[in-house]
Parts: structure tokens; C-alpha cells; sequence
């Protein structure tokens, strides 16, 4: 962690945790997901992990960003992730992305996957640097606007 860096524990998400994770989500995407879908992560036990990381803000903890995630058949896929805009560039996606590596890996994890809009600029060089690489492309994945979808591995994780 660099002096920046925000330190942040991690939990399994809660349903009473479910009105700060959609403000994030809806401060953070063109297209969020809605309430009924986290939902089913939280319903899917044993396939899907759903990590919150929480800030101290001196008066409480405050949820700054999260990640979802399965964690199957040997591998794991990365679905979401999405950190406070007031939180951002403090190594939030990094300790998330850090964590969820360890867990899969404990797991028997032994290759990751995901999925990132061309232009996402922020999230592409994130996981570039956690060793994610690019092994295919989908065109016009994306809608509003419709864009191309990059899909990353990294085998081993
Ligand atoms: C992408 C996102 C999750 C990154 O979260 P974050 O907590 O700010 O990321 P970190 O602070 O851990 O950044 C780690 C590294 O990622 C890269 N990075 C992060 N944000 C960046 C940006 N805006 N521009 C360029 N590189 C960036 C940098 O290499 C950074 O390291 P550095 O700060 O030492 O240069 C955040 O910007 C976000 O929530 N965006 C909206 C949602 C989204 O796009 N999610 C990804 C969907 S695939």
C-alpha cells in the first residue's frame, strides 16, 4: 500500500449493506445493476462471492467500494467492481482485487477472468497491473454507449 492508500477491512456483503453498495453502483456505471441483482449473488451461496470493503471514518464505517464475484470450477470470474468516487486512486480496487485473488486461490482457483468496456481507461490499467491480460475482444457488448468488451485472463492466478 502506498501512503495514499485508504486501509480497509473486508466483509461478506450483508442485505442491510444493500442502499450504500447501489449509490456507489449508480455513481459509478451508465448502466447499474439493479437491486434484484445483487440479490441473487447474495442467494447464490457457494458460487458467488460479494467482498465490501469498509473505511473508518472516525464516526463509523462506511462502505467505500466492493467487488462480485464466482468462484467456480477452478476459476474465478470478476462481475463487478466499483469503488466510491470520494474514494477513488487510494488503492480501494487494488486491496479489493488483492483480497479476492487470496480467497480464490485458497479455494483451488487456478486461472481468472473478466470483462471491461474499451474505454474504461481506469479499470483496464488496474487490472493490467495485477497481471490481467487481454485474450479476446466482443464487439458492441456494451450498450449506452455501445462499445466493445475486453476480455482479460490471467492463468496462473
Ligand atoms: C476502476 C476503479 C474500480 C478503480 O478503483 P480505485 O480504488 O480508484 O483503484 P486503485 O486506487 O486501487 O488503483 C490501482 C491502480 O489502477 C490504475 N488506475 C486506477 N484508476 C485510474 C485512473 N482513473 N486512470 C488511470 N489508471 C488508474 C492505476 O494504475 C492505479 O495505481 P496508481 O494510483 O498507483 O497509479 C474505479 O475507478 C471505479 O469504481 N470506476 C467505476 C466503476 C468501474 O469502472 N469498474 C470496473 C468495471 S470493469
Amino acid at each position: 500500500m502506498n501512503e495514499a492508500s485508504v486501509p480497509v477491512a473486508f466483509d461478506s456483503m450483508r442485505r442491510d449493506d444493500l442502499p450504500e453498495v447501489l449509490a456507489i453502483e449508480s455513481l459509478s456505471f451508465s448502466e447499474p445493476w439493479t437491486e434484484e441483482m445483487f440479490l441473487y449473488e447474495l442467494s447464490s451461496e457457494g458460487i458467488s462471492e460479494v467482498l465490501v470493503a469498509r473505511a473508518d471514518e472516525g464516526s463509523g464505517l462506511r462502505i467505500a467500494g466492493f467487488l462480485c464475484a464466482w468462484i467456480v470450477a477452478g476459476e474465478l470470474q470478476i462481475n463487478n467492481i466499483a469503488v466510491h468516487p470520494g474514494y477513488r486512486r487510494r488503492g480501494v480496487a487494488s486491496q479489493l482485487l488483492e483480497e479476492i485473488i487470496r480467497r480464490a486461490k485458497s479455494m483451488g482457483a487456478k486461472a481468472g477472468y473478466l470483462e471491461v468496456r474499451a474505454s474504461n481507461e481506469a479499470a483496464n490499467a488496474l487490472y493490467q497491473r495485477y497481471g490481467f491480460r487481454q485474450i479476446g475482444r466482443r464487439r458492441n457488448y456494451y450498450d449506452h454507449p455501445r462499445e466493445d468488451a475486453i476480455i482479460m485472463g490471467k492463468k496462473p492466478l
